[in-house]
């Protein structure tokens, strides 16, 4: 991953998914007239465990997967930002610098980068912007930030910013806090950051110390997208934030983090019901990534396998953010004898599940599921990883 990527208008210039016979997409060239100066490159991730840890100060698991989301840029010598997305079919978009205010659409991450750089200290001018990707929309694989991250990047290259990786995520988040309006954790955006391609990324998102924990050989992971969107700009993950911080006060406790697992139940048996469920599972997963972490260290593939089932479990039953089909794809994964654990993946209310299987196996483990799921639900789902031959 390279933060000064020269403009590439090949294959990435025409994007995933363009149907044979459909137009290319417009270079840069094409859409200003000149070259990109530089660009930033950001991967979308896939968490292994540890799902809605994060903004209550725990532990997560994630990697990177292959899709990636690219931005070639060029500096304007005024205050003007025109950006063009590759997945969005419309003209360039067009706003001043310092005039950013929320669209409800996908300008709004574009928005948010160069309002929150100057919020920062870090003076910028304006930028012809265009965008590619090929992490898919609603597939909770960080698409959001992967964009806020390629765009750090890339403005990062251009204004010769003086960032490191871990505050530029940090700058990610604050973009999407407080700009989008999503109240998403750190997790994503130091994923997309720092993390890299089968090395999981151990973070303790409370200080963000990291350690970078290998996948056991012998196993690959394979990632479904179940064809329905998630969304972190919806209620649902509030609703879940919220519920945990009350839980936390009700507890007398800082964080979810600061629960201690040792008698649990005992400790929250005069929560509501809600609320017990929902610290169950925060606690129980915090657990589980040192669990993990533990077995990934020790090459216990089995053990690993056991967690994956273990977590997608209280994210369905305790923290309630699976649906029937996420629940049907874990339950089809299962079933087959090459796969050591399955859960769903990243935010929940749609999305993505993560298998962990034989090596070598994942395309047909993906194929043979997408296959089934298809037979059983009517809705196509995608095998995002391993990708195709060829993708
Ligand atoms: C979304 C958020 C993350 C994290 C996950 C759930 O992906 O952006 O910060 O909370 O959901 O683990």
């Amino acid at each position: 991953m390279t933060d000064t990527q020269r403009a590439d208008h090949g294959a990435a210039g025409a994007g995933p998914g363009l149907q044979p016979g459909a137009q290319p997409h417009p270079t840069f060239r094409d859409l200003y007239g000149r070259e990109a100066e530089c660009g930033g490159v950001a991967p979308g991730r896939v968490n292994l465990i540890g799902e809605h840890t994060d903004y209550n100060g725990g532990f997560v698991l994630p990697t990177v997967i292959p899709q990636r989301t690219t931005v070639e840029l060029a500096v304007r010598d005024d205050r003007v930002v025109r950006a063009w997305s590759a997945n969005i079919h419309e003209p360039p978009a067009e706003y001043h610098l310092g005039s950013e205010a929320r669209r409800g659409a996908w300008i709004d991450y574009v928005q948010a980068v160069t309002w929150v750089l100057p919020e920062a200290g870090h003076a910028l001018c304006g930028a012809d912007i265009r965008i590619s990707s090929s992490v898919p929309l609603g597939g909770g694989l960080s698409s959001s930030a992967a964009l806020e991250m390629a765009l750090l990047r890339a403005f990062r290259a251009a204004f010769g910013l003086q960032i490191d990786d871990v505050p530029l995520a940090k700058l990610g988040q604050r973009a999407e806090n407080e700009f989008v309006g999503a109240p998403c954790g750190i997790m994503d955006q130091m994923a997309c950051s720092l993390a890299e391609d089968r090395v999981a990324l151990f973070l303790d998102t409370r200080t963000l110390a990291f350690d970078r924990v290998p996948l056991p050989p012998g196993v690959d992971l394979v990632v479904i997208n179940s064809g329905v969107s998630h969304r972190v700009a919806g209620g649902d993950y509030a609703t879940r934030r919220r519920e945990c911080e009350e839980a936390a006060h009700m507890l007398g406790a800082p964080q979810l983090r600061d629960v201690p697992a040792a008698s649990l139940e005992q400790r929250i048996e005069s929560l509501p019901d809600t609320l017990r469920r929902r610290v169950r599972h925060v606690v129980t997963e915090d657990q589980r990534v040192v669990d993990a972490v533990e077995a990934m260290r020790a090459r216990d593939v089995a053990r690993l396998g056991e967690l994956f089932y273990a977590s997608h479990a209280s994210m369905r039953d305790d923290y309630q953010v699976s649906i029937p089909e996420i629940d049907l794809l874990v339950d089809l994964a299962r079933k087959d004898p090459r796969v050591h654990g399955a859960r769903l993946t990243g935010g929940g209310f749609g999305g993505s599940i993560v298998a962990l299987v034989r090596a070598a196996t994942g395309r047909d483990v993906g194929e043979r599921v997408a296959r089934e799921y298809h037979a059983r639900s009517g809705r196509t789902a995608t095998v995002l990883v391993p990708p195709a031959l060829g993708a």
